[in-house]
């Protein structure tokens, strides 16, 4: 059993702390946000996270976790303080490194003994260094014994709770090599693959990971869309490319794109590391404008199946960035209901878990309360997140509401044929072959 701190508790810090917990470490989860540290102490989620609200519960009740909005109390028997706060894109696509600094920083000037330091959060080849050095200065000499690990997050949202307690493997990367060693005691009763590296190599595994997944996506949606042109059928090119072991099947699904918290932020950000150090990035900057363009293909599509868009009322199923979780952050439904509004169409939506992140953000937009009521009066519908609860609606029902049976199926969630058999004018996302 060690004694931990998680600074920062999203979707990151409060599944690594409620997963260490539930591993029988005592936890605190600290954060500078107190609305979201008042619901956690009353059990409410602060995120939608499929299984997390139970492993919060069961180890709050069995006093292993705990959370606080004070770093004092935090840190106080931490033998281990994660970093797990934001680093969104700042203005030139870098990452933006303020909450990691005050999280350093709040370190720094509150634990009065020996302690590691795990970096969670996705940052910069050199952070590492760099976080060392501002708990030193911020020490201003007062002497702490203390070592820096990175310790990158590969969980993915919707599905973070497994993720973490069955992870591929576990990076970790330090230049004191019994830091390492004490950290992964913590992850040994997951028994996966643990590689133990510098920090800078496991700074960078995080990035190089996470813009390979982007590639395969937007390898997939040009594919798709020389597919349209040529008449095959990407869903199938997809599942013939997937059936070799060299290239296997995930990350092949064409689409709108790659969106959310990580890819967007992590490619941009390992872009502008490189050509800050010198390196070119073609091959990210096609990896981005694919996935900008695969956006826009959707509304010139809807433009060009119904004239023009103005005053032409559309309706969206879908608004998180993907399945099974609330996270809106750089959802290409967002985008797309963003390009419609600006050609002067009506935008009708529904999420079944992003409607109150919405809220805030969709002022132009109805919002309703179900796909029926999106469907009601709509010139066409787009699917842009694929849902369960939207795979098998009651489509005699869809189409008797709509306005125009058009259909534009943007993750090829829907079976055409049978979509047309009803009467859609269905298009999918690299259909060549329907066409
Ligand atoms: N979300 C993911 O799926 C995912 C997966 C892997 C890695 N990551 C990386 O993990 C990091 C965290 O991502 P997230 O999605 O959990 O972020 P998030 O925005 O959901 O949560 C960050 C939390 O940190 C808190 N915070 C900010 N500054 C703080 C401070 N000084 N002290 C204490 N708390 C502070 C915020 O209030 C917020 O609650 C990012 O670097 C991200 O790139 C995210």
């Amino acid at each position: 059993m060690s004694q931990l701190c998680v600074i920062g508790t999203g979707y990151v810090g409060l599944v690594t702390g409620a997963c260490f917990a539930d591993l029988g470490n005592q936890v605190v989860c600290m954060d500078v946000d107190p609305e979201r540290i008042s619901k956690l102490k009353q059990n409410i989620m602060p995120i939608y996270e499929p299984g997390l609200e139970q492993v919060v519960e069961q180890n709050v009740n069995a006093g292993r976790l705990s959370f606080t909005t004070d770093i004092k109390e935090a840190i106080r028997d931490a033998e281990f303080a994660f970093i797990a706060v934001g680093t969104p894109s700042g203005d030139e696509g870098e990452a933006d490194l303020q909450y990691v600094r005050a999280a350093a920083e709040s370190i720094a000037d509150h634990v009065d003994h020996p302690i590691i330091i795990v970096n969670k959060s996705t940052v910069p080849v050199g952070t590492g260094d760099w976080v060392a050095e501002v708990v030193t200065k911020r020490r201003a000499g007062k002497a702490l014994e203390f070592q820096v690990v990175s310790n990158p997050e590969f969980l993915r949202e919707g599905s973070a709770v497994n993720d973490f307690m069955i992870p591929d493997r576990v990076i970790l990367g330090s230049l004191e090599p019994k830091a390492t060693s004490q950290v992964a005691t913590l992850y040994q009763p997951l028994r996966c693959p643990i590689l133990e590296t510098d920090l800078r190599t496991a700074e960078m595994i995080k990035y190089a990971s996470n813009a390979f997944l982007a590639t395969r996506i937007s390898y997939i949606n040009e594919i798709a869309n020389i597919c349209e042109e040529l008449g095959a059928d990407v869903l199938v090119v997809a599942k013939g490319m997937g059936l070799d072991k060299r290239i296997g099947p995930a990350f092949l699904d064409a689409g709108l794109g790659w969106g959310g918290s990580c890819f967007p932020k992590d490619v941009k950000a390992l872009d502008h590391m490189a050509t800050m150090h010198g390196s070119q990035t073609k091959l990210l900057q096609a990896v981005m404008d694919i996935n900008r363009n695969q956006r826009r293909r959707a509304v010139m599509s809807l433009r060009k199946q119904l004239g023009n868009l103005n005053d032409k009322l559309i309706g969206v199923l879908g608004l998180s960035f993907k399945p099974n979780t609330d996270d809106i952050r750089d959802a290409a439904a967002l985008e797309i209901i963003h390009l419609l509004e600006v050609e002067g169409a009506r935008v009708k939506a529904y999420d079944p878990q992003a409607m109150e992140a919405c809220r805030k953000i969709l002022k132009k937009t109805t919002l309703c309360k179900d796909p029926y009521e999106v469907a009601e009066d709509v010139d066409a519908l787009v699917l842009a997140t694929e849902w369960n609860e939207f795979k098998q609606l009651d489509f005699k029902r869809i189409k008797s509401l709509m306005k125009q049976p058009i259909i534009l199926d943007g993750r090829n969630l829907w079976d055409a044929r049978q979509m047309k058999s009803l009467g859609f004018i269905y298009s999918g996302i690299g259909r060549g072959n329907l066409k």
